[in-house]
């Protein structure tokens, strides 16, 4: 059996071969700077800055830019967006009562927006998101008020694992990639004439267990969006060039790179 998204936990997953949490935090922060300093141009010292938060997720990044806003005179507040219901909670949880708006159980594409913010944030939440959704698209520009800011960022196809991940698919899923990488989206941006201006972004992970079956299959497993009971035999002796590549030097680096666009609403 075949599945898309993968139900296993990321954390329990990983955490056998790399220290998860060092990565997580440091990709956090390094993006939360680029954010932050965005915001605090584009809005200059206004003292609540109301945020939309499109694919919320557990708060990880709200919480981050609350740390990294706290030294500052702007108080940001978050209406808070995901389809998902645990993950609404979890956000309850993460980022403080001060901080939260309103809660919003929803997918952005049928999101209908009540109101326009002074920034609308999407961290790595756009993946499965069908580029040519338009409305979606241009909501990033529209639902900001005059002088506002749009931050998206997508892992970028200079990663190792979008790489991997295109030539292991068809295997795999029996389709091609069909994960929405931040080159498709800028590039949907200028066919629909909305300005943005992009940066990138390496964040460090680096695998401290290597060299044997199962971190091959923690990793395949993350990669390709399989539970690890589902990986095939032949998808890992197929691909030893994956093998030899990725695992099998110790302390290796994969090379992660995101793209973050800025769209910004005229004043
Ligand atoms: C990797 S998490 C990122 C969470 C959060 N943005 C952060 O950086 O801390 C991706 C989240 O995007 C949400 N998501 C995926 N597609 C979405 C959509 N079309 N509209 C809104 N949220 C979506 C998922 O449910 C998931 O919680």
């Amino acid at each position: 059996m075949k599945c898309d998204i993968s139900k296993e936990s990321y954390l329990e997953r990983f955490q056998e071969y790399l220290d998860f949490e060092k990565i997580v935090k440091s990709e956090y922060l390094v993006i939360g700077k680029v954010l932050a300093e965005t915001i605090k141009t584009a809005l200059g010292n206004v003292p609540r800055v109301r945020v939309l938060d499109v694919g919320c997720g557990d708060g990880r990044m709200a919480s981050t830019l609350v740390t990294l806003f706290a030294c500052t005179q702007m108080r940001l507040i978050f209406d808070f967006l995901d389809p998902v219901e645990e993950a609404l909670t979890l956000y309850e949880r993460n980022v403080p009562e001060a901080h939260r708006g309103a809660r919003i159980r929803g997918d952005w594409v049928s999101y209908d927006l009540k109101q326009p913010y002074d920034a609308i944030i999407a961290n790595n939440s756009l993946c499965g998101f069908d580029t040519r959704e338009t409305e979606g698209l241009r909501r990033f520009e529209t639902g900001l008020k005059a002088g506002g800011v749009t931050l998206i960022t997508l892992p970028s196809v200079k990663s190792d694992w979008v790489t991997y991940a295109r030539q292991l698919w068809p295997s795999v899923h029996g389709a091609r990639f069909g994960k929405t990488v931040f080159e498709d989206l800028a590039s949907r941006f200028d066919c629909l004439g909305i300005n943005h201006e992009d940066r990138f972004v390496e964040v460090p992970v680096r695998i401290e267990k290597t060299g044997c079956d199962a971190a091959l299959k923690a990793i395949f497993s993350m990669m390709m969006y399989v539970d690890r009971e589902q990986i095939e035999a032949q998808w890992l002796s197929d691909y030893r060039w994956f093998k030899r590549g990725i695992l099998w030097r110790q302390g290796f680096r994969m090379k992660f790179v995101y793209g973050i666009t800025t769209v910004r609403r005229g004043v």
